[in-house]
């Protein structure tokens, strides 16, 4: 399973990227708000710092929900890198979106995806990434891992060379539990990625390893 980081925080991509587990980033309009990145051209060089400093497929989100202005949002954001994907949501327009991309060379990430047939849609229409919001579901009171182990088992039944994108991320125990389930990568808070470190036993046993190696 790969990690993305689900972030616009350049310190914490970077302290991720350190660890040498980074396989990449996503962001969403309201990540990138959060860093108070204002404006066209703010938005598309905070991209390209990012792409200089992970190498991997980073999602960039268009702000468009017409299909012309996705076509030539998505064209725009593409062109920053050859590792950026373009992130569309999944509506009407952003699925025929989707397939253009698809047939143009272009990558694409189907983000707010909350059911296993906008997930058939998606890979029909060849987004290389999907993304399912897991702690979003969990907040409804659904299981968000059903989820994903719901269309994982499509994809595999069907061949669907889709990515599931395990997204929404809350807890350390929501990477587990989407490995487990078949997600193809998780993307994750800084937190969550740093909470797999935890156990008590591993600083009970480390604090115990000190303390005896100074009589060694
Ligand atoms: C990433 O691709 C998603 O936009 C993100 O994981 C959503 O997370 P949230 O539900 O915590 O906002």
């Amino acid at each position: 399973m790969k990690f993305f980081i689900d972030t616009a925080n350049l310190a914490q991509i970077k302290e991720a990227n350190d660890l040498g587990i980074l396989d990449g980033v996503t962001t969403n309009p309201s990540l990138m708000a959060k860093e108070g990145i204002k404006g066209n051209e703010a938005i598309l060089n905070h991209y390209k710092t990012i792409c200089d400093l992970v190498d991997g497929d980073i999602s960039a989100e268009v702000l468009s929900v017409t299909y012309d202005e996705i076509i030539e949002e998505g064209k725009i954001l593409a062109a920053i890198h050859p590792n950026i994907v373009v992130k569309v949501p999944m509506i009407k327009d952003g699925i025929k979106a989707i397939k253009w991309f698809t047939d143009n060379g272009i990558k694409t990430n189907c983000t707010l995806v909350f059911s296993a047939g906008q997930a058939i849609l998606a890979a029909k229409a060849g987004a290389t990434y999907l993304s399912p919001f897991i702690g979003r579901i969990d907040d409804t009171n659904w299981d968000g891992i059903e989820l994903i182990a719901q269309i994982a088992n499509i994809y595999g039944t069907q061949g669907f060379d889709t990515q599931i994108l395990a997204a929404s991320i809350r807890t350390p125990l929501h990477i587990v539990r989407c490995a487990e389930a078949g997600a193809d990568v998780c993307t994750c808070p800084l937190d969550s990625i740093l909470g797999l470190l935890k156990h008590p036993l591993t600083d009970i046993g480390l604090a115990k390893f000190i303390e005896d190696a100074k009589k060694m």
